[in-house]
């Protein structure tokens, strides 16, 4: 018997819910299935073939076979879903409101508060072990693992926002893309000119690896990023955070 885990702002155009230890769990409706373990989750139909960890899809009247943890998110709107209408809903704020005067996030040129980037309240769904360097492509096999807490949020932009270049994050992120369809980028330089990677999101579909390396001092280092809405957008934001600090075996 599975049970699941309604999360903080599952609501009207978005409903989210979490499955820890999941076994041939049947999905009826469109779901945007994400994999937010680290050991490949099989789904679908013969031949099956696995969601990878940090992947996701859009399944529709099948089953998964087992997922240590699974995030599944429904539009139950459909094609009807307008989602700008998302941030009426209880929960959701400005960043610009939430970060109050700490505009500059990121060493550079400081986040402009206007900016019309909403987000909803973050709810962590687990605690998964996992050597993040394996996991990042940064040795060829997994070495001690180490615990993280996976924490999601949604976000929304409306149509042609850039949501902010930024590169500093002291946890492990990708993005799932809900309604609308957006893209996630990557700049030289903080600068819009010095674009040089665009990874196009729709529905169902997750940044197929993180950004990050592993930098010298066992921090997380991104290149200059952002989200870009090329139309009303809503995504969720899927964060692992250590639970200890690198070199700290306590
Ligand atoms: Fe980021």
């Amino acid at each position: 018997m599975n049970t699941s885990r309604r999360l903080s702002f599952s609501g009207r155009q978005v409903t989210a819910e979490v499955f820890a230890n999941a076994r041939d769990l049947r999905l009826d409706g469109p779901s945007i299935v994400l994999n937010a373990g680290v050991t490949d989750v099989l789904a679908g139909e013969c031949p099956r073939k696995p969601i990878h960890p940090l992947c996701s899809t859009l399944l529709t009247g099948t089953r998964v076979d087992g997922a240590d943890l699974l995030v599944v998110l429904r539009t139950p709107s459909g094609s009807a879903s307008r989602p700008a209408d998302i941030v009426t809903e209880p929960g959701w704020r400005l960043l610009g409101d939430i970060l109050g005067g700490a505009t500059d996030v990121t060493g550079g040129r400081p986040f402009d508060p206007k900016t019309p980037l909403w987000r909803n309240s973050q709810d962590t769904v687990g605690r998964i072990a996992f050597d993040p360097a394996h996991l990042l492509g940064e040795a060829a096999a997994p070495g001690t693992p180490e615990p993280f807490d996976v924490k999601v949020n949604l976000w929304f932009a409306p149509a042609g926002t850039d949501c902010f270049i930024h590169k500093r994050h002291d946890f492990i992120e990708v993005h799932t893309q809900i309604l609308g369809t957006g893209r996630m980028q990557k700049f030289r330089e903080q600068d819009h000119s010095t674009l040089y990677e665009d990874v196009v999101m729709s529905p169902g579909w997750t940044t197929p690896q993180p950004f990050c390396g592993i930098g010298p001092d066992g921090g997380f280092h991104y290149p200059w990023h952002q989200y870009h809405a090329d139309t009303d957008c809503v995504w969720l934001a899927v964060e692992y955070h250590r639970t200890t600090t690198p070199g700290d075996s306590s």
